[in-house]
């Protein structure tokens, strides 16, 4: 930790941001918490009490608080020359380079850009300028962002709703669910593609610009598709020359065990959407990775319409990429949250099994779910309590009241066994006096 942590008055800091710094998110916090300090897997609130963050800031921050070789790049970085879109600068460059290449070199081009949200609408863009249609498939309950096109293709009704209407043209299916109401898995693969299908045939696939999803749809409650359900979809988009993106914004950057979660199932997308810990959470960046056939803009020329934001790939988001790639390589990041993760599902699993409130414990990689039985309670009120309960044991998690009752748990990739351990027993404790 930082020995001259700041200190600072909690109380006038938290009514100055309900009053003016509007972060919507923080104030649904109670009570509310401020950071001043921390290091690795580490915060420190204002009253000096520390926590394990088992969020990793919206699941942003991989490589954890105060990174040494991630600080070091940016101060490097933070004394060079501002340089916008219209020019080169040569992080931009060996950036998309980078992610080429770690992408073990399946797509051809990368499109930069500021948030998640905003590489979601880029990519959205793109299909329609490549495909010359316009309509766009997601699922409900799957998570793409704020932004119009990305609220159009999210799933979640109750984000979607305050905002209606939304863009023409999307149009959602059943999300590819474990289980059903009666708690019965859904192994039926063929049956949910073939509701899929039945969707795309309705709407005409010749309008039908992109199929966008999660590999895993982590805000839809933790949703993980079987391998053949996914295959499933690419064979569909094959089919009917619709193109595949795949939304990585949580799931890339070794988050899952792989270095991004198409890998699992073995499907490529055609265009690959990532952000958060493109940058380990430090910078405001984004990317769309793009298979040579996808590529909106191939043989471009200055007549050609642009897709443009001024800040995207910026230089210090692109030093920022470049030192967390770097970082993730050489500290064996991407198997160290494979076997974390093993180590917190298998964990969880054992340390849960008689607690009533627990229906299932899910996830793959460090990106884990647990379900809980609201029983007559409302979901979002059980999954706030838990949330409270398991950080007055001293761990930060995500609470997600979507279709499900749902504490997510997604650490910095650089956590320790010691530390999953600590978790694990905090989560435990606390969900066991619950009631
Ligand atoms: C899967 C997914 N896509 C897109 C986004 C939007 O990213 P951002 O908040 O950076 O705009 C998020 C944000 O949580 C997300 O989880």
């Amino acid at each position: 930790m930082r020995a001259e942590a700041t200190g600072g008055d909690e109380a006038s800091l938290v009514r100055d941001e309900r009053a003016t710094a509007v972060q919507c998110y923080a104030s649904r916090q109670n009570p509310p918490l401020v950071f001043v300090d921390g290091s690795g897997c580490e915060l420190l609130d204002v009253n000096g009490r520390r926590y394990l963050d088992f969020t990793a800031q919206m699941a942003s921050a991989c490589l954890g608080h105060r990174h040494p070789g991630l600080i070091g790049a940016l101060r490097d970085r933070l004394d060079g020359v501002l340089v916008g879109p219209a020019y080169i600068h040569p992080e931009r460059v060996r950036l998309a380079s980078r992610l080429i290449e770690v992408s073990g070199r399946r797509f051809a081009r990368v499109y930069f850009g500021v948030t998640g949200s905003d590489a979601v609408e880029a990519s959205l863009k793109f299909a329609r300028k490549r495909a010359g249609r316009w309509k766009v498939i997601s699922h409900w309950n799957g998570y793409h962002g704020s932004t119009l096109g990305a609220l159009s293709a999210h799933g979640v009704a109750a984000a979607r709703q305050p905002y209606e209407p939304l863009l023409a043209g999307f149009v959602h299916v059943p999300p590819p669910d474990l289980r059903h109401g009666d708690g019965i898995p859904d192994t039926n693969t063929e049956q949910a593609v073939a509701r899929v299908r039945n969707v795309l045939e309705r709407e005409g696939p010749d309008q039908i610009a992109a199929f966008i999803t999660e590999p895993i749809l982590v805000g839809g409650g933790m949703i993980i598709p079987t391998d053949s359900y996914l295959a499933g979809l690419r064979s569909l988009c094959d089919e009917f020359g619709i193109l595949l993106v795949y939304d990585e914004v949580v799931t890339g950057m070794g988050r899952t065990g792989r270095m991004f979660g198409f890998e699992h199932a073995g499907v490529v997308p055609d265009m690959l959407v990532l952000g958060k810990g493109l940058t380990a959470g430090s910078q405001a960046l984004s990317a769309v990775l793009v298979r040579r056939e996808a590529d909106p803009f191939a043989g471009w020329t200055s007549a050609d319409p642009t897709h443009l934001h001024t800040l995207a790939g910026n230089a210090l988001g692109c030093a920022a990429g470049l030192a967390t790639i770097a970082a993730i390589e050489s500290e064996g990041l991407v198997e160290n949250a494979r076997l974390r993760g093993l180590e917190l599902i298998s964990g969880l699993r054992a340390a849960l099994r008689d607690q009533v409130r627990v229906l299932d414990v899910r996830g793959r990689g460090l990106l884990v779910g647990v379900e809980l039985d609201p029983r007559d309670e409302d979901p979002k009120s059980l999954e706030r309590r838990a949330t409270l309960a398991v950080r007055e044991l001293g761990v930060l998690v995500q609470g997600n009241s979507g279709p499900h009752a749902l504490l997510v748990l997604h650490p910095p990739l650089t956590i320790s066994a010691p530390e999953i351990a600590r978790a694990v027993g905090a989560i435990s404790d606390s969900l066991g006096r619950l009631g």
